[in-house]
Order: C-alpha cells, then structure tokens, then sequence
C-alpha cells in the first residue's frame, strides 16, 4: 500500500509513521505534504528520503475547495492508496472527505469521542479527568468523528498543564498510530487499544 502523509508541523508522528513502514509492512511512505511552507516536518521527510510537497492553504483564502483541488493534484501524482492526517491543522470539506472516505486516518489527542476541536489537553485538566489520551479514527465529514481504530490512555498527574500532559500523551501517538496503519494497510480494523 502507498500511504501520503499530510502535516502542518513538526511531524513527529510523520517520523513515527515513516520509520515504522519498513520490512514486512504492507505500506510505505510515497509523499509527505505540508499546507505549510518551511514546516519542520518536510526537512524531516526529505531526510528520510520520502517525497515532498507544499500546498500552501493561505494564497486560496478562504476558498477551501480551490486549495483541496491544489491538494488533490499532488496526491493524484503520488497515487496514495491511504492518506494519514498527522497533526494536519486543516479543516478538509466534505466533498474531499468524502472522496478519501474509507482511505483516510487521523490521529487526535484526546480520548474520542471527548474532546473534539482543539485544546484538548487543556480542556481535559479543566474538566478533572483522570486520564487522557489519542485517538485514531477515519475521516468522515463530522470533525474528529468517524469509526475509531484506536486509542491510548495516560493518567493525568496532579500538577499536569497542557504542556507537561502533551509531551506523556505524544510519545503515545508515536506508539498507536504506526500500529493502527500497520492493521489498517492489511485490511484489519480492529481497534487498537494502548495504555
Ligand atoms: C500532536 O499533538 C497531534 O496529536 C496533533 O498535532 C500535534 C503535533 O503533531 N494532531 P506532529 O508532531 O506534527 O505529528
């Protein structure tokens, strides 16, 4: 299976994902694509020696179907089998989603279906939870919706900020999502269950 990454970042679970599709593994890395220009992630990228793109949102305003359309075309060139949304900080409409549906992963940090949006590990010391987490779940239309593939749990720690709950729950992610598109690329959806 060819699997595109899609990052807006550093891309550490790029890295993750990237390094763990080696050997026996049904996939392997054919493109990694950056809605922003100069992300730490595509110097990453390119040092593993995976292909790279940018497809910079901002020049499309708030023209979310022209900049998907962009998109699409540099997918169209690597020919992906599975996109992997790896701390990609885009809002995709429905009409791409519904064009990967079924061929599309993202990972979000909190325990699903808590927590949706952005701030979550904020949001989840606020509340006083005892644990938190990640999720793995396809891309359907409804944000951070779709069917889960996986989670990881940590506990949150009396003192816990966002920062200090951010670097337990990330080597998390790095953990869950390879083993998540390990299964995903054999056809396995069988959730994956970490703690
Ligand atoms: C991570 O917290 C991830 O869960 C979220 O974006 C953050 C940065 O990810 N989606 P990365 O280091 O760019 O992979």
């Amino acid at each position: 299976k060819r699997v595109a990454i899609l990052i807006s970042g550093s891309g550490s679970n790029m890295v993750a994902l990237a390094e763990s599709m080696v050997g026996d593994h049904p996939a392997r890395p054919v493109l990694v694509v950056s809605n922003v220009p100069g992300a730490g992630g595509l110097e990453r990228a390119a040092a593993l020696g995976i292909p790279t793109a940018v497809v910079d949102h901002k020049p499309f305003g708030q023209n979310r179907v022209a900049f998907e359309a962009a998109l699409q075309q540099e997918l169209e060139r690597a020919q992906p089998d599975i996109l992997c949304l790896a701390g990609f900080m885009r809002v995709l409409t429905e009409g791409f989603v519904t064009a990967w549906q079924g061929r599309m992963l993202n990972i979000h940090p909190s325990l699903l279906p808590k927590y949706r949006g952005l701030n979550t590990h904020a949001r989840a010391i606020e509340a006083g939870d005892e644990q938190a987490g990640c999720s793995v779940h396809e891309v359907t239309a409804e944000l951070d919706g779709g069917p889960l593939l996986g989670q990881a749990r940590v506990p949150i720690l009396p003192g816990d900020t966002a920062r200090t709950l951010a670097e337990r729950v990330l080597p998390m992610e790095h953990r869950l999502y390879p083993e998540v598109l390990r299964r995903y690329a054999a056809g396995d959806r069988t959730p994956v269950m970490l703690s």
